[in-house]
């Protein structure tokens, strides 16, 4: 039963798919959608343009998309969750109803992509409201997607600096490579699943907490590094435990990551400036320094999560809520993954070394 083919964990270094979507360059430092720099879109493009421009490969700046009604069915769901359902947990759960009152037919296409993703800030937002006790709000149409959101969670419109702040860490959030959640959506549609099954599966692989990102755990150790007079001490103290600087390091950047460079920009022309970023970015001036001294072998920098923190903070987020927005990011690259999955599709079914018994009789 020798299997000398090769095996790689985690499928690490492993092509497993073509495509035209993202392009992540860790050496250098880039990420490109559609040949586009990602700085580029976040100062010129919303996320409405950006997701259109995943789905379809064309670029209109001026391209709109509104969140759409939450239907009856999906607030029944949501109403009969537990007070304390994880944000993540309900969304999926959201998505999953909602792909049953519309009964998508294959192949997937960019309407059915653009009608999800217009959906499910809505249905976020009102799980956010019932927990709490609150009705929902109903969509406002003449409002842009994440606008929309923020409308809709808070019950009032929020200023274009905010909006623009969280639009801008959706366009950084909306596409990645074949990271495990867009790689599961992938596999999902590769059997000619439909669009929001394969949502679904990757809202699952999203909520893993080596895959959701931890900008949460940095807003705590910004929390605990306290003052910028004890930055260093804490750095200090921190790698010391053998503990890790959250929002720093990447397994794939080995440059500044350009989400980072883009949200840094955007957290510091906020107009409701979380007070904690000029003690974020006093950490992050120390953090580099330290890490370069510990490593010097491991380039080890800012990463999307570090900056994501204060502006998550800053539109007025809570934390728990974090993992679920970034989801919501992440709708257009994964729709456009399954479009183009779908598009040259081939069912995905890798093979497995055996390493059970040998053949055997059962005793008798
Ligand atoms: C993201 C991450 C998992 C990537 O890991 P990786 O590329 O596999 O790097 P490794 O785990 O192999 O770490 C290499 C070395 O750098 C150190 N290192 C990596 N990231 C570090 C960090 N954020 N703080 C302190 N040290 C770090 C490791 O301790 C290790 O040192 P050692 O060889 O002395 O044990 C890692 O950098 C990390 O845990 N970062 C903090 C969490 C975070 O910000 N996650 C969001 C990612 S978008």
């Amino acid at each position: 039963m020798t299997d000398e083919r090769p095996y790689s964990p985690g499928l690490e270094g492993v092509v497993a798919a073509e495509t035209a979507l993202g392009y992540v360059d860790g050496e250098r430092g880039r990420l490109l959608y559609r040949g586009f720099r990602i700085g580029d879109l976040v100062e010129h493009g919303t996320y409405p343009a950006v997701a259109n421009l995943l789905w379809t490969g064309e670029w209109d700046p001026g391209h709109r998309l509104a969140t759409t009604a939450v239907p009856e069915a999906v607030l029944t769901a949501l109403q009969g969750l537990p007070d304390d359902a994880k944000p993540m947990d309900a969304l999926r759960t959201a998505v999953s109803v909602w792909g049953a009152t519309q009964a998508l037919a294959w192949p997937p296409t960019p309407e059915q992509a653009r009608a999800l993703t217009a959906f499910s800030p809505s249905a976020l937002a009102a799980f956010a409201r019932l927990r709490k006790g609150q009705q929902p709000i109903d969509p406002d149409p003449s409002l842009d997607l994440v606008s929309g959101f923020l409308y809709q969670l808070n019950g009032e419109r929020a200023d274009p600096a905010t909006a623009r702040a969280l639009d801008a860490y959706f366009i950084v959030g909306a596409e990645h490579g074949l990271n495990a959640s867009t790689f599961t959506a992938r596999v999902i549609t590769s059997t000619r699943s439909d669009l929001v099954s394969a949502v679904v599966g990757a809202i699952g692989a999203l909520k893993g907490p080596l895959h959701g990102g931890a900008p949460s755990e940095v807003v705590e150790q910004i929390h605990t590094a306290g003052s910028p007079e004890h930055a260093e001490e804490w750095v200090r103290e921190t790698l010391a435990k053998g503990e890790r600087l959250m929002g720093f390091g990447h397994r794939v950047y080995r440059a500044y990551d350009p989400r980072a460079a883009a949200l840094r920009k955007v957290a510091e022309s906020m107009t409701r400036k979380p007070d904690w970023l000029d003690l974020a970015i006093a950490i992050e001036d120390v953090a580099l320094r330290v890490l370069a001294e510990k490593h010097p072998e491991r380039a080890l920098k800012t990463n999307v999560e570090y900056y994501a923190a204060p502006v998550l903070m800053g539109v007025g987020l809570t934390p728990d809520l974090f993992p679920a927005t970034f989801a919501l990011a992440r709708h257009a690259g994964w729709t456009a993954h399954v479009i183009e999955q779908a598009g040259a599709n081939r069912i995905i079914r890798p093979d497995a070394r055996y390493t059970g018994p040998a053949e055997r009789d059962l005793p008798a």
